[in-house]
């Protein structure tokens, strides 16, 4: 049995808790993918047969659950712009007994920080009875979705001790993005030509550095707004709604604040009613195409009482907004965008007073259906 790890990965040093010390690595885990999978050029290194058996899928299944699941909805953006490819993302305990109908070729891939989580098994138990390719990509080398996969690609995280997911995250979409990329040029398409994914993650990785130097400002803003509300809510469109989804979860599962990610333009529909003063409200803005639309419905719950924080990408940003992100490519932003929403939970936590990387009621990986 081989555990992939130096001796000191698994010590917490001078942190107070592994949350903490998880998110400042993350940083160092996208220069350690980089150095994985890319080459001296910059090119993805990624066995033929993975992406021969990739290529012929006419649709791209990806399952996973709690953050793995949500790591999977930035997959299929970045799947879907960089190869052309349809891609379905679904929560793992949904798919195991409510199997969508699938396409003639379809390829399946599992997100699992552990590889041990048993909805995501049941899935790949039934895909491997159908005669189906698959590939794991997961934190745990040897683990059951990684032996029982035809392919796997591991995340290179270190271990992740803290319940809550946060390199996991953000290495499962960073691998996501090589993988997309390597997929997208094989087959020509240009988006994926075009993209720098080496370059990219030089940005993510000292862009993420920036944010959590910036510790002591969330730190602030997560004791003023966050500290002694019942609820909250994070909104976006795009690729910013898949990353609030992220965000509420990390919330919920360690400062037990009541959060929901929400479609910015879905809020008005029903949940604007929940709105009341003072109701923390943040915003996720990174994508240009959808800034000014996220921003007017910002307005909108501010105009029934809202507390409102944004989370903006450089060249979006107004004066007044609250936490500024550094540009990368927008496929990219939920690497950045995601990481002061990490700060945020896990400050919240602290400040309350809570065991941190023990919230009540949740296991690390769990292997129950
Ligand atoms: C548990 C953990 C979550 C995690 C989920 C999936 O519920 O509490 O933090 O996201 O399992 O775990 P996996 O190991 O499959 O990524």
């Amino acid at each position: 049995f081989h555990v992939d790890m130096d001796a000191n990965e698994t010590d917490k040093g001078t942190y107070p808790f592994y949350m903490l010390k998880e998110i400042d690595e993350q940083p160092n885990v996208m220069r350690r993918l980089a150095q994985v999978y890319l080459s001296e050029t910059g090119e993805p290194v990624i066995s033929d047969k993975l992406l021969n058996s990739m290529k012929q899928a006419d649709r791209i299944y990806i399952v996973g659950a709690g953050t793995s699941y949500h790591a999977g909805l930035v997959g299929k953006r970045l799947f879907e712009n960089m190869t052309q490819t349809p891609t379905e993302v679904h929560i793992s305990s949904e798919f195991a007994y409510e199997q969508p109908i699938l396409s003639k070729k379809p390829f399946f891939i599992f997100l699992s920080q552990s590889g041990e989580t048993a909805d995501s098994r049941e899935v790949l138990v039934n895909v491997n009875a159908g005669g189906y390719e698959s590939l794991t990509i997961t934190n745990v080398q040897n683990s059951t979705l990684s032996r029982e996969a035809t392919y796997t690609l591991l995340l290179h995280a270190g271990p992740e001790i803290a319940v809550a997911s946060t390199k996991a995250y953000t290495a499962q979409i960073a691998i996501e993005a090589i993988l997309a990329k390597a997929l997208g040029e094989a087959d020509n398409q240009i988006v994926a030509q075009r993209f720098d994914v080496r370059h990219q993650l030089g940005l993510v990785a000292t862009g993420i550095q920036a944010i959590v130097d910036e510790k002591k400002k969330i730190e602030d803003l997560a004791k003023s707004s966050f500290l002694n509300t019942p609820n909250a809510f994070y909104i976006g469109r795009g690729i910013d709604w898949s990353v609030s989804l992220e965000a509420a979860l990390k919330l919920k599962e360690i400062s037990y604040v009541q959060a929901e990610g929400f479609a910015s333009g879905e809020l008005k529909h029903g949940t604007i009613a929940l709105i009341e003063k003072g109701t923390p409200v943040i915003g996720l803005i990174t994508q240009e195409k959808t800034a000014g639309l996220t921003r007017s419905n910002l307005q909108e719950t501010m105009a029934r009482g809202a507390h409102i924080l944004t989370i903006v990408s450089e060249s979006l940003a107004k004066p007044g907004d609250d936490i500024i992100l550094p540009d990368v490519d927008e496929l990219m932003t939920p690497l950045l965008s995601v990481v002061p929403t990490q700060l945020i939970a896990y400050y919240t936590s602290l400040n309350k007073g809570l065991d941190v990387d023990k919230p009540r009621n949740l296991a690390k990986s769990v292997t129950v259906e």
